[in-house]
């Protein structure tokens, strides 16, 4: 394991099952929360967030920017990763060490070693923003597992099954919370339910996840296991 180069990861953290390879590290960011949020600042003024059109014309109610050398995009062409920004053609900013390190450092505490993310995803809800249940399907290996990181105000997580017809908990996820699925679960359903109005004292009237992922990267050792293996 690489030596973080920032804060060290908290080492007490309570790290609870959720699920067959799913973790949640309860409060996980926390220790080093002033730099998350800067770190994120920093990603937001070189790339606002956007808000984009579902694949059937309708607009998400998340905003979404991304680092890192893919981003995952979405438009009436469809769900899918690219290199660069659609509306201006350049790049993504690059993903800033501290949030790839941190991501990689979750990984391991969670039990995945090797982690290499490739994409940060930065979804913004707002007040009655939400997320459909859908599972995170458009990487190219379905081995490496999924880092998401809560900052702000806290939301209820739906965490379903390997169907979209399987039943679903709610779980709250809380300012700096990590949950990390992988496994026999990486392709389970998941959601958020619309945010509820309140004030988080760093960020306001928001909650911001970050969902790092290995998206054209296999995992080292390994055989991907490709979706278009399938
Ligand atoms: C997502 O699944 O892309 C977002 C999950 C979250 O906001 O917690
Ligand atoms: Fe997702």
């Amino acid at each position: 394991m690489t030596a973080s180069l920032f804060d060290d990861p908290p080492q007490s953290v309570e790290r609870i099952a959720i699920d067959d390879g799913a973790w949640l590290l309860r409060g996980w960011a926390l220790a080093a929360q002033t730099q998350w949020l800067a770190t994120v600042q920093q990603v937001l003024a070189a790339q606002p967030f956007r808000r984009s059109l579902t694949p059937g014309g309708r607009p998400m109610s998340v905003g979404m920017s991304n680092c890192g050398a893919w981003g995952w995009v979405t438009d009436r062409a469809g769900y899918r990763y690219s290199p660069t920004n659609p509306d201006t053609g350049l790049p993504w900013p690059a993903m800033p060490v501290f949030l790839r390190q941190q991501a990689v450092d979750a990984a391991l505490a969670a039990g995945y070693p090797g982690y290499a993310p490739d994409v940060c995803l930065i979804n913004q809800y707002q007040p009655g923003a939400r997320m459909g249940l859908h599972r995170d399907a458009d990487e190219m290996d379905w081995q490496a597992p999924i880092v998401s990181v809560s900052l702000g105000l806290p939301c209820t997580f739906l965490w379903g099954g390997l169907e979209r017809s399987h039943p679903v908990r709610r779980l709250s996820l809380l300012h700096g919370d990590v949950l990390v699925w992988g496994g026999a679960t990486r392709m389970a359903y998941h959601g958020v339910q619309p945010l509820k109005d309140g004030q988080h004292a760093l960020l306001g009237a928001q909650r911001w996840n970050l969902t790092f992922r290995m998206a054209r990267t296999a995992l080292a050792g390994g055989l991907p296991r490709c979706k278009s293996a399938q």
